[in-house]
C-alpha cells in the first residue's frame, strides 16, 4: 500500500532548506537513489526527481514534464530544470546543516548540489511583503484531492507533482508604494486578510482564483520566505496532482489568457523554475518501481 511523503501535507516548519542537485555526467543513478530513497526519514525530507533522471533511469513517468520558460512585457518566467529537488524540513539550522551534509554524502557518487536556499516562516504564514500567504490553501481531504496522484496504481499512487520558483523581491519599491496600491497588487488588505472584491483585474488573488478556472485549478502551495545578505524573497512551491493548475495559473498571472499581467511582477521576478515528480512512499521509504527500481 502506497503512501503519501508526510511533508507534503504535514504543518510548516519553522525553517526550511531547499537543495537542488543535478546528475553528474557518465554517472550511475539507480544505485544511489536506492540507498537514498532507503535513507529518508518521515516528515523531514520531501523529494522530487527531474524528468532528466526519470530520462537517465530509461523510465517515463506520464504527467512528468521540464518547468516551461514563459514570458511577458518586460519580464520572464525562467525555467532552471534540474535532475533532483530536496526540500528538509525542521526548526534546528544546525541540524538542517548536517542532514545536508549525510545526504549530500549519500548521493555524492552521481549527484552534486548545485543551490542551497535557506527559507524560514516570517511571522507564521506571512510572505516578506507582509500578507498572509496560504489563506486559500485546502485543507484536509481536499489538499489531498488537490496534490495527490490516485487511480493510476501501485508506484504511483501518493505520489505528487511540485512546481517550485524562486523568486525575488524588491522590497524598497514594495514598501513605497501606498497601502491601497499594495493592498490591490495582492488582492486582499493587509490589515485584515480581507479579500477586496472590487480589486483591479491584475490583482494577484484574481488571477489565481482557483475556482475561477475550467476547470478547476487547485493546487497545495506550501511556499516559505528566504533571504541572503543582500537579497530576500520567495521560495513558491505548489504541490498537484499534475502540473496543469500550476501552469493554468501561470499563464494566467503573465497575461496569456488575456493580456492581463499579474500585479505582483511590479516588485517580484521568479529566477528559478523547476517541475519535480515526488514518489509516493512503501513501508517508510521511497517508492521508486515506477521507475524500476
Ligand atoms: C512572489 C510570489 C508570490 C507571492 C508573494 C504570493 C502571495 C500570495 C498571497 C499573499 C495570496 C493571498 C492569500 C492566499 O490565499 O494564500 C496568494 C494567493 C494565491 N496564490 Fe500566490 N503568491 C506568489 C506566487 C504565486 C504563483 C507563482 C502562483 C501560481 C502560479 C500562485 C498561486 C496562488 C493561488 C492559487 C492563490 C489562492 C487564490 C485563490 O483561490 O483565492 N502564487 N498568493
Amino acid at each position: 500500500m502506497n503512501t503519501v511523503q508526510p511533508g507534503i501535507l504535514s504543518e510548516e516548519t519553522p525553517l526550511a532548506r531547499y537543495l537542488v542537485f543535478t546528475l553528474e555526467p557518465g554517472s550511475n543513478p539507480a544505485p544511489v537513489l536506492q540507498a537514498f530513497g532507503d535513507a529518508i526519514e518521515g516528515e523531514k525530507t520531501v523529494v522530487g526527481l527531474g524528468k532528466s533522471l526519470t530520462m537517465a533511469l530509461g523510465k517515463n513517468i506520464d504527467g512528468l514534464e521540464t518547468f516551461p520558460v514563459l514570458a511577458g512585457p518586460g519580464f520572464s518566467v525562467p525555467a532552471t530544470q534540474a535532475e533532483l529537488w530536496l526540500w528538509l524540513r525542521g526548526e534546528d539550522r544546525g541540524e538542517l546543516l548536517h542532514r545536508t551534509r549525510d545526504l549530500t554524502q549519500i548521493l555524492a557518487d552521481a549527484f552534486a548540489p548545485i543551490q542551497v536556499i535557506d527559507a524560514f516562516q516570517y511571522r507564521g504564514n506571512h510572505d516578506l511583503s507582509g500578507y498572509e500567504d496560504g489563506t486559500e490553501n485546502p485543507g484536509g481531504d481536499d489538499a489531498i484531492k488537490a496534490a495527490i496522484v490516485s487511480d493510476r496504481g501501485p508506484g504511483l499512487d501518493g505520489s505528487s507533482f511540485v512546481a517550485v520558483q524562486q523568486w525575488v523581491h524588491d522590497l524598497d519599491r514594495f514598501q513605497a508604494m501606498p497601502e491601497s496600491e499594495q493592498d490591490n497588487t495582492i488582492g486582499r488588505r493587509i490589515r485584515d486578510n480581507e479579500e477586496i472584491d472590487d480589486a483591479p483585474e491584475s490583482a494577484h488573488v484574481k488571477r489565481t482564483a482557483q475556482e475561477s478556472f475550467e476547470p478547476e485549478a487547485f493546487v497545495l502551495r506550501r511556499s516559505m520566505p528566504w533571504a541572503d545578505n543582500i537579497q530576500a524573497g520567495l521560495v513558491f512551491v505548489a504541490f498537484g496532482h499534475s502540473f496543469e493548475a500550476f501552469e493554468a495559473q501561470m499563464r494566467r498571472m503573465v497575461g496569456e489568457d488575456d493580456g492581463i499581467v499579474d500585479a505582483l511582477f511590479n516588485f517580484t521576478r521568479p529566477v528559478t523554475g523547476g517541475y519535480f515528480w515526488c514518489p509516493p512512499m512503501k513501508a517508510g521509504k521511497l517508492d521508486l518501481s515506477a521507475l524500476g527500481l
